[in-house]
This record gives structure tokens, C-alpha cells and sequence, in this order.
């Protein structure tokens, strides 16, 4: 059958889509609907990082629907209570409260009426280069130029700045700034990680003009960056901390976790008909399970600096920089990446991203080995070699 034609038929058009079907995975590897063997270095952009089909996940998933699958969080639930408790125990003291959402654009959503709500203050401060996502709260947030105006008028209340600069962080803030937003490691927007001095400095500025820290982990939570969280690898405590992709092994999900700082949380201003569901929740906590047992964030800190280091080693001219933290990579070429990324999948079978035009990204599973890593190196290599002419 051409699943590509009746796609192409009924598909919204929103997506630039690749001429590839994709039917089943296990691990890194994935396989089109001719039996081809494709190398998911993007983990269908940082969500499937215990590996497409883990077993574990995939037995928690069929369990949980053989039990119960829908229980919205005016019942107690045994699953999400489980969950909560293993999530706060991965979190500093101060980050134990839980909503749960269904994305990653809900979590940021939530967490700015969150932010509202408790400073009575309405106004933020987001990045440069920024991405939190396509509803309007978190699309107002979201930097880029493209997205935003075919859709204004946004939100109010939203500034930008230049990431990794705190200066014009400082004199941005005003006495209706309720939050500052941000990305540990930037993602859509190029894969920049922040400086090690650039958090504490907004952390310090937050408590000292009385905002809330609001980071989007929904790319770099769960090991990704080589710790659970993001902020691990620079010593803070966020007020507000956004969660999705990874969390529950490929079952959607989202989550807004907070602290004792965030006091008035009216019963009733915000909910969510299949937040906190049995069925996600039991992905979640397999999924957490298995990156425990297996040392995930451990295995992204190793395999990262591994990757980041091969890839720096590589002579090309076309390598403007290449950047990163844990298992997010990436190359900035001098030119569009777009036809490098191609060449890896029709050349190498190897799977990549874009980061914007130029840049090539690479999100691996966190369960990759050495092997691994050499193989995409050494496709990146022969794609950015220029051939004899
Ligand atoms: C940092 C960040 N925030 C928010 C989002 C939005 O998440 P979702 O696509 O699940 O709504 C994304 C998605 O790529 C993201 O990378």
C-alpha cells in the first residue's frame, strides 16, 4: 500500500515531511514499510530515549490497558500517586508539587498561569532563539519570527533577550516581570547549551528582584544532558520546572513541577481532562524504572563527551562550531544543512535533525554505545568531506 500518497492526500500540510514510512523500531533502530533499516539518532526529536519499543515500557503499557486506562485526577490513583513519589525523589527537596499535562506546550502554558497566578504579576521574560512550543501562551514565549506572526496578536507580557547574557537579562526586568523562562540547553534553537556561569546568575538575579526561575526541560530533562535535569549540571534549583518528551517513554505526557514558593494554587483555575492519566503514568514510571537500572543519565554524560569530542575532531570546511551537552549535539555548518542530513539517510541509513537551517542535530537514545557513536561520527565525516570533484 502507498501510505505515502493517502498521507499526502489527507495530511494537514503543516509538515515538511521526509519521503519515508516508518512502521515499527527496537532500540536506536528503526524500519520502513519495505523492511529498510534506518539508525534513529533523533529518537523522534528526544522522546524515545530508553529506545523505540523497550520491552519494559512496552509490558507496563499493555498491563496498565489491561487495568485501567482513563481516572482524571479528581480520583486518587494508584499509579500517579506511585509516580509523584518517584519523581520528588529525583528532585531536590523543593520541587515536590506535580501537574500533569500531555505535552510539552501544556507544561509551558500552565507553568505561565502558574507564574501568574502567584505573583499577580503579568509580564516575562523569555530568550532570544528560544522554543516552548505552538499554543499561544508558550508560542508568545517562543522566539522565532516564523511561528509567531502568522498568529499575533500573542499573548502580552513577553520580552526577549539574548541567551547566555545577563546583562540584558537584568535590565529587562521590570516591576510586572512575574518570570524569567528559559532552556538549560537551547534545542530548536541550535542546540546551545547556557554557560556555566549564565543559570546561577539568573538565579541569583530571581532572588534578588523576587522573580520565579521558570526552565523548559521538556528537551533536556531525563537524562539528556547526562544528569536527570538540566539544572543538575549547573548547581540551581529552579521555581518552575517543565517536562515532557522523554518522561513517559513515548506515551504523550507533560508536567509542571513546583515548589512551597508557589503558595496560591486556586482549586478549579487549571485542569486537564487526561492529565495524570493511569496509562501515561505507568509508561512514566517503567520508563524511569529502566533509566535507573540502566544508568541513562550516566550512560549520556559518557557516550555525550565521547560524541562531542569525535565530532569536534572531524576536518571539514563546511564545520562552523560544534556544540553540545550530554546527547544533544550539534553541528553549524557554514552552509544549509539540509542536503548533509539528507545524504546521511540515503548514504549512511543514519537518522538526524535540523536545529534551524544550518545546524545538524543529533538526539540520540541514551542507551547508545561506543559503536554507536563511531558509526554516526564517521557518517558525519564522509558527508561533510568534500568529494573530489
Ligand atoms: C524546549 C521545548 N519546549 C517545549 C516544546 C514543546 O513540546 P511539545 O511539542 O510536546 O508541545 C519543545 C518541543 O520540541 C521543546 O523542545
Amino acid at each position: 500500500m502507498d501510505y505515502q500518497a493517502i498521507e499526502n492526500q489527507y495530511t494537514s500540510g503543516l509538515f515538511a515531511k521526509r519521503a519515508l514510512t516508518l512502521v515499527r523500531g527496537e532500540g536506536l533502530r528503526v524500519w520502513d514499510d519495505k523492511g529498510v533499516e534506518y539508525f534513529d539518532y533523533s529518537a523522534a526529536y528526544a522522546v524515545a530515549s530508553v529506545g523505540h519499543a523497550n520491552p519494559a515500557v512496552a509490558e507496563a503499557i499493555a498491563e496498565q490497558a489491561r487495568t485501567l486506562v482513563s481516572c482524571t485526577e479528581i480520583f486518587y490513583n494508584d499509579k500517579r500517586a506511585l509516580l509523584q513519589q518517584k519523581l520528588a525523589s529525583l528532585l531536590p527537596e523543593g520541587l515536590n508539587r506535580f501537574f500533569f499535562c500531555n505535552s510539552g506546550t501544556e507544561a509551558i502554558e500552565g507553568a505561565i498561569k502558574f507564574a501568574r497566578m502567584n505573583t499577580r504579576k503579568t509580564d516575562f521574560i523569555a530568550m532570544y532563539h528560544g522554543f516552548h512550543g505552538r499554543t499561544l501562551g508558550a508560542l508568545s514565549a517562543t522566539h522565532k519570527k516564523d511561528y509567531r506572526e502568522p498568529f499575533e496578536p500573542l499573548v502580552p507580557g513577553f520580552v526577549h533577550v539574548p541567551y547566555n547574557d545577563i546583562e540584558a537579562a537584568t535590565a529587562a526586568v521590570t516591576d510586572k516581570t512575574a518570570a524569567i523562562l528559559v532552556e538549560p540547553v537551547q534545542g530548536e534553537g541550535g542546540v546551545k547549551p547556557a554557560s556555566p556561569e549564565y543559570l546561577p546568575a539568573l538565579r541569583k538575579l530571581c532572588d534578588e528582584r523576587g522573580l520565579l526561575l521558570i526552565l523548559d526541560e521538556v528537551q533536556t530533562g531525563f537524562g539528556r544532558t547526562g544528569a536527570w535535569f538540566g539544572f543538575q549540571r549547573y548547581d540551581i534549583v529552579p521555581d518552575i520546572l517543565c517536562l515532557g518528551k522523554a518522561i513517559a517513554g513515548g506515551v504523550p505526557m507533560g508536567a509542571i513541577v513546583f515548589g512551597p514558593k508557589l503558595q496560591t494554587m486556586t482549586k478549579g483555575s487549571h485542569g486537564s481532562t487526561f492529565g495524570g492519566n493511569p496509562l501515561a503514568c505507568a509508561a512514566a514510571l517503567a520508563t524511569i524504572a529502566f533509566m535507573e537500572s540502566h544508568n541513562l543519565p550516566e550512560n549520556a554524560r559518557m557516550r555525550g563527551e565521547e560524541f562531542l569530542a569525535k565530532l569536534r575532531a572531524i576536518q571539514s570546511p563546511l564545520i562552523r562550531e560544534v556544540r553540545g551537552l550530554g546527547l544533544m549535539l550539534g553541528i553549524e555548518l557554514k552552509e544549509k544543512a539540509q542536503k548533509y542530513l539528507q545524504a546521511l539517510q540515503d548514504e549512511h541509513r543514519i537518522l538526524g535533525l535540523l536545529a534551524g537551517p544550518t545546524v545538524m542535530r543529533f538526539l540520540p537514545p541514551l542507551t547508545i554505545t561506543r559503536e554507536d557513536v563511531d558509526r554516526c561520527v564517521e557518517a558525519v565525516r564522509a558527508v561533510l568531506t568534500p568529494k573530489p570533484a
